[in-house]
Parts: structure tokens; C-alpha cells; sequence
């Protein structure tokens, strides 16, 4: 059994994502990164510990939960361990020395991990030990998890800085602190004075991507969107919601993902207007729309899409019309998204073309409402269209950094402060976009039946999500190979 995460013999991008012309549809991806890519990270924060003061940082692998009894479920590796290792085995520790010279005697990278069992490998299947993993990986030293409390404090000692990640690994917590009693009960010696959340260092590195992971996320967004196209293919009047979940199911596993990266939605109906809907059992009806937003997780990293589709492969006309409004949307917000502009921005565009489409359907009345303006002044949108545009995407489909920018002072541009508590402060700005973030553009509208809504939009709900990629110009869509407009998703379920 191999590693599906073991770092790759060359770069991805040197590797074609396809294979063989008679399956080209099978993807066979890259698996992990070389070991200079998770090097390279691990470098940068020995910088950031070298910044603070100098240290040591530690982290935990993801622990391997349990499904029910003596059954545990697939394991997924935490995120920002995965991205400073490459290893996806569960009880293994990483340790960053920022004095570390890159040797076994003075090393910059410590793994701790299971040491080789034959025995456990015949029920479990391989797992690396500290040899293999040294070698394989390129860490500067492995050892057996059985070596952690006789050596970390020792590279504790003589440090100013200790980081790990604070208040989400309780058990690494319970260890540093038995670490650190143990290197402070030593006669005179140095402990660390300074503790940093290592989230603070490894975020804001995942929130901007490099070639590795754009290239990476182009292969889930691919495997995806054509995961969505056999959906399509497969729709029809009477068959239920779970029947369009296994078509996605098996394409992505079929492709070499190892996982969907979220729970599939599949909405027929009024369902769609449900946001957190999972695929049920409901059987798509003539008329229904079905709103499916689901993506697969390859490699360890996410893609996210929704598109929303006749079940019967013919919009009805108020479908129609309120599928161009969320697709006009969607475009304003792409084109919103570009370096300089900030996070906020395609969703500030976005809601402007659907409060329009709200004003100009009757959703939203102009005698009670106003115009666009106001009736995003007072959040009358909102009982339509209830959450933002986008979230970072990455490793975690909703993946870290910061929606605020702490580090750019707030303009004359900026809205007013709320409550009067706040005068004189300047609001936060969101985050400035820069080359190789990675967002999500999902608007929608979800109209549920009610007695002052026109009902021939009662019940549809409609989301059509992209994922994009910030270059130096604009923005790149890493999904659309799955097609957008009413036109062509008609063509494609009518199979011309
Ligand atoms: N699929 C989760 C989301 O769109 O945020
Ligand atoms: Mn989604
Ligand atoms: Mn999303």
C-alpha cells in the first residue's frame, strides 16, 4: 500500500494530469510535493521563529478518529501539519528548531513518529517509520514517538521561543506543558518566555498559494467540474437526490481523489433553498430545479463548486430569469476579483446585480424597499440571499486567513463606524487580494414560497459557485470546465 500523500520523485507541474488516450477522463494526479517544496515552508517559519527571538515550533498530526467501536474513519491529516510535511500518518509530531543547521546532530527539523511494526502493518497497512520517513521526506532527524519526552525538552532548553498551535490541539498542549515543566526543572537553564500561536506563522503562508498548489487545485477543479457535467448527464424526472451524489461519488474517486472535501449537497426542489441541504431521498419532480454544490478533495486540497440545473434539462421561464440575475452575478464578482481590490469587493458586486434582480422581479417591492441602495442599506436582500460571496479555499475548503486587513490603515473609504462606542475608530478593511489567494465567487437567491412573493418564484433556489485563483491581472476560474450559462448547460443535457 503506498502513501497517497508521499511527496512526488519530480514537480508537479512537469506532469501531465491525464493518462492514456483510451481513459483520458481517468486522472491519474501527482500525489505529494517534492520534499524541497515542504522544506522550503518549514525554512520560512525558522525565519519567523528567528524574527520573534529564535525557538522551537511544534506540531501535531490530526488525530485518527473513530467511527463507532474499533472502526475509525478515513484518515485525513491535519491541514497545516500535512502542509509543513507532506507525512499523512496520524501519531507523528514535527518539531522546527530555528538553530537547527540542517544535520542529525543540530537539526532544523525533528519528526516524531510510529516506529516500524510488522506486526500492526499487517492489520493497518504501511506506514513509514522514522528511517523511511527521514529519507522519504527529508526531514534532518526521525525518531520513534517513544523518544518524544526524553528529547523535546532538551530542545526546549536555551530557547526564547516556544510556538504551537494554541487552543486547537489539546493534547499537543497537555504535552508542551509536561515538556516545559520538565526543561524549566532543570538547574540553570534558559526556557522559552515567549509563547506564539503557530497559527499565526502558517496561516497567512496557506493563505497565498504557490505553483504546486494552483496546479494542484486546477486538477481537483477539473475532476469536479466534470463531475458535475455526468450529473447533468444523469439527471432526469424521477430519480432521486442520492442518484446524482453517487454519479459525483464515483467520478472523483474514479479520477484519484481521495475524498469529496465537503458533504455533497444535492437539492432538489424547495430543498435548494435549504443552504446546508445534504443529498437526501427526495425524487426530482418535473419542474424542479436541482442546486448541487459539490467538489472533491485531491491530494489534500479542496475545490468547491455548485451549479443549478433543470432536472428535466429545460429552465421554466422565472427559473430562467432568476438564473441570469445569479449569473450576472457571479460575473461582476469575478471581475471584482483582482489584485488591489479587496476580499469584500466581489461581494459588495455581487449584491448590487442581485438586489437589482430582487427590485426588478417584485422579490423585493419598490414601494417598501426603495432602490438598491437602500434596500442593501437595510438588509432587505438578505431574506434572499443570506450569506457572502466567497471564503478562502485551500487545503480546507474553508480554509484559513484573514478576512480583515490588520496591516493596511483604514481610509476615508471606509464605512462609518456602527455603534457610537466605536467613534473615532476607523472600521476594518477586508483583506487586499494578491496573486495566488484562492476564493470562492458563490452568490445565489433561495426564495421560499410566501404570501407576499410572486409564486411563480416559489421554492427555486439557485447557487453558481467558482473558484478563483488572484494572478497578476485579474483573476483565473479553476472550474469551468463544467459549463455556467442556462444555454449551454440546456445544450449539454439535451446532449447536442
Ligand atoms: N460547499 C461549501 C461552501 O460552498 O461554502
Ligand atoms: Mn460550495
Ligand atoms: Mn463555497
Amino acid at each position: 500500500m503506498t502513501n497517497p500523500l508521499a511527496p512526488a520523485s519530480v514537480a508537479p507541474a512537469e506532469t501531465p494530469d491525464t493518462v492514456g488516450a483510451d481513459s483520458a477522463w481517468i486522472l491519474a494526479p501527482q500525489r505529494g510535493f517534492a520534499p524541497e517544496v515542504f522544506a522550503a515552508r518549514r525554512a520560512r517559519v525558522a525565519d519567523a521563529l528567528r524574527a520573534a527571538g529564535g525557538g522551537i515550533a511544534l506540531i501535531a498530526s490530526a488525530p485518527a478518529p473513530v467511527r463507532s467501536r474499533d472502526s475509525e474513519f478515513p484518515y485525513r491529516q491535519d491541514s497545516s501539519f500535512f502542509y509543513l510535511t507532506g507525512f499523512n500518518e496520524p501519531d507523528a509530531l514535527l518539531v522546527i528548531d530555528s538553530r537547527g543547521r540542517g544535520s542529525a546532530d543540530q537539526p532544523g527539523s525533528t519528526l516524531f513518529c510510529r516506529e516500524k511494526d510488522p506486526l500492526r502493518e499487517t492489520w493497518e497497512g504501511f506506514h513509514y517509520g522514522p528511517v523511511a520517513a527521514r529519507d522519504t521526506f527529508g526531514f534532518d532527524l526521525a525518531l520513534p514517538n517513544s523518544a518524544r519526552d526524553g528529547h523535546v525538552p532538551d530542545l526546549i532548553v536555551g530557547t526564547a521561543v516556544i510556538a504551537y498551535p494554541l487552543l486547537t490541539h489539546g493534547p499537543l498542549e497537555a504535552d508542551v506543558a509536561r515538556w516545559l515543566r520538565d526543561a524549566r526543572g532543570r538547574r540553570r537553564v534558559t526556557t522559552p518566555g515567549l509563547v506564539l500561536d503557530l497559527a499565526r506563522i502558517v496561516e497567512p503562508m496557506r493563505q497565498v498559494k504557490d505553483v504546486h498548489e494552483i496546479a494542484r487545485m486546477r486538477t481537483a477543479g477539473r475532476i469536479s467540474a466534470q463531475a458535475h457535467i455526468r450529473a447533468m448527464q444523469a439527471s432526469r424526472v424521477g430519480i432521486p437526490e442520492y442518484a446524482l451524489e453517487a454519479e459525483l461519488l464515483y467520478h472523483f474517486r474514479r479520477s484519484g481523489a481521495q475524498f469529496p472535501a465537503y458533504t455533497s449537497i444535492v437539492a432538489g426542489g424547495a430543498n435548494a433553498c435549504t443552504l446546508h441541504y445534504a443529498a437526501g431521498d427526495y425524487v426530482l419532480r418535473d419542474g424542479d430545479l436541482v442546486l448541487i454544490d459539490a467538489a472533491c478533495e485531491l491530494d489534500g486540497y479542496a475545490s468547491d463548486i455548485t451549479r443549478t440545473f433543470p432536472a428535466n434539462g429545460r429552465f421554466t421561464g422565472p427559473q430562467r430569469t432568476l438564473y441570469d440575475i445569479v449569473l450576472a452575478a457571479n460575473e461582476a464578482a469575478v471581475a471584482a476579483t483582482r489584485p488591489g481590490a479587496r476580499f469584500d469587493d466581489a461581494h459588495q458586486a455581487a449584491l448590487r446585480i442581485l438586489t437589482q434582480g430582487m427590485l426588478d422581479t417584485g422579490l423585493l417591492k419598490r414601494d417598501a424597499h426603495g432602490s438598491v441602495e437602500d434596500a442593501i442599506a437595510d438588509r432587505a436582500y438578505a431574506r434572499f440571499y443570506m450569506h457572502s460571496t466567497g471564503h478562502w479555499l485551500g487545503l480546507d475548503v474553508h480554509d484559513c486567513g484573514d478576512y480583515i486587513d490588520t496591516a493596511t490603515p483604514s481610509d476615508s473609504q471606509t464605512e462609518a463606524p456602527k455603534a457610537s462606542s466605536d467613534a473615532g475608530k476607523a472600521a476594518p478593511r477586508s483583506t487586499l487580494l494578491q496573486p495566488g489567494m484562492v476564493s470562492t465567487i458563490e452568490p445565489g437567491l433561495y426564495v421560499r414560497r410566501a404570501d407576499d412573493v410572486p409564486p411563480e418564484y416559489w421554492d427555486i433556489g439557485i447557487r453558481i459557485e467558482d473558484n478563483a485563483v488572484v494572478t497578476d491581472s485579474g483573476c483565473t476560474l479553476l472550474t469551468r470546465d463544467v459549463p455556467v450559462s442556462a444555454d449551454e448547460i440546456e445544450a449539454l443535457m439535451r446532449g447536442t
